[in-house]
């Protein structure tokens, strides 16, 4: 290792304090080098937007057999698609996938949009609501689970499940390790479901009947229903709640959707963009690289900065403003490479029916202060207080 090259940051990435305020922390590391040793938790960040796209790309020497930041937890992701490379990570992708395709969406997708219908008129009924509990939480929640057709009990623990199975992927601090027993009841949860624990006619249910089909393997039926909720749930959440705060943050840019809500799937990049629910994810060194005058030697884990490299100045001009008519296109909220995520068409067109369905109802609103959730992997609020909204 060049010693020499070696940039240290005793920057705590999953402290209170960073959490609160990331972005000036990204910013710093960022200008400082390309890789930076981090010594709190022994890994090497990579800072910047065209080395964090390379490694997603570099499954040879960036392996996601280390994707979080503790021992624990990439033990039990071992042999998920999120956690396995190719050429095994192929074929669980493709049976990951195969209730995600488009066309198999379509299907879903007016009920979506009825559903976002009602909710932003019941919203706009009340006249002064929380956008994160009110809508951003609420409609992935009414979304997901009728869709996999979780009921009873189960229906009341999916968002506390949602959020354990991102915080538990950060180091074993006391945040990760209140969360692993809810993380184990969804694992447990999902090991054990029945089909007729399903309602008739649910995607859940038809992911069973397709196992009976013979379509895709009994042992798949588990880890499919997992990945809703475990991946597809309080990302969602976070993605959508973040563009409502930053819309709230910028009126002149909601003008722009009210007076053209074709621009709501890019305000929605520019949103992934300025702020992705995940700041980062981990890899496993294969192989000694060399990054800049870095040597990241073999067997060390580096944390990808997804949210440092979107915006990286180098890669977007002015990259901290908000601006919805933004080509966003190359965010990378989602990842890149054969790991971006699985669950991404569904997110947007979560997104994009709440969000149109906001925008076409509410010619303005006012909102007070957002309060942020401390979560060890995702970037999202707790609370967004509308105060008032003026209708279209
Ligand atoms: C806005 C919402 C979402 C964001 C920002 C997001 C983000 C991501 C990211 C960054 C990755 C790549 C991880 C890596 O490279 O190691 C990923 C992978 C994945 N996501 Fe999402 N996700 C979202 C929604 C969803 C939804 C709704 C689902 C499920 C229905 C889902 C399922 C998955 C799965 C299964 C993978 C692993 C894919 C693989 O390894 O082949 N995600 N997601």
């Amino acid at each position: 290792m060049n010693k020499d090259a070696m940039q240290t940051s005793n920057i705590d990435l999953f402290s209170d304090e960073t959490l609160r305020n990331p972005n000036p922390v990204f910013a710093e590391l960022r200008e400082m080098a390309p890789v930076v040793w981090m010594d709190k938790y022994k890994v090497w960040a990579i800072t910047r937007y065209d080395d964090v796209r390379d490694a997603l790309s570099n499954t040879e020497v960036f392996s996601s057999t280390k994707v979080a930041f503790n021992d624990v937890m990439n033990e039990a992701l071992k042999g998920t698609s999120l956690a396995t490379d190719p050429p095994e990570h192929a074929q669980l992708r493709k049976t990951l996938l195969a209730p995600l395709t488009p066309i198999a969406l379509k299907k879903i997708q007016d009920d979506i949009t009825k559903k976002a219908e009602t909710m932003i008129a019941g919203v706009v009924e009340k006249g002064s609501f929380d956008a994160i509990e009110d809508v951003a939480r609420a409609f992935p929640l009414e979304v997901v689970t009728d869709m996999l057709g979780v009921q009873g009990e189960a229906r009341e623990k999916v968002l506390l499940w949602g959020d354990a199975a991102f915080n538990v992927l950060g180091p074993m601090n006391q945040r990760a390790a209140e969360n692993l027993p809810l993380a184990g009841e969804l694992f447990e949860f999902c090991a054990n479901v029945k089909p007729e624990e399903l309602t008739e006619g649910s995607l859940g249910r038809g992911i069973f009947e397709a196992a009976d089909r013979g379509e895709i393997a009994r042992e798949s039926c588990g880890p499919i229903i997992h990945q809703y909720i475990a991946a597809g749930l309080e990302s969602t959440i976070a993605a959508i709640g973040n563009t409502l705060k930053h819309l709230a943050a910028n009126p002149d840019q909601y003008a722009l959707l009210v007076n053209d809500p074709s621009l709501v799937r890019s305000a929605f990049n520019e949103s992934l963009r300025l702020e992705g629910p995940l700041g980062l994810i981990g890899r496993l060194v294969m192989q000694d690289v060399v990054i800049g005058d870095t040597k990241i030697p073999a067997g060390s884990q580096v944390a990808l900065m997804l949210a440092s490299a979107n915006r990286d100045p180098r890669k977007f001009e002015n990259p901290d403003q908000y601006l919805v008519t933004r080509n966003a296109s190359a965010q990378l909220s989602f990842g890149s490479g054969v790991h971006s995520c699985a669950g991404q068409n569904l997110a947007r067109i979560e997104a994009n029916a709440i969000l149109s369905a906001f925008v076409r109802r509410i010619k303005s609103f006012k909102a007070g202060e957002p309060e942020i959730k401390l979560a060890n992997m995702t970037r999202s609020l707790n609370s967004l207080p509308v105060l008032s909204v003026e209708t279209v």
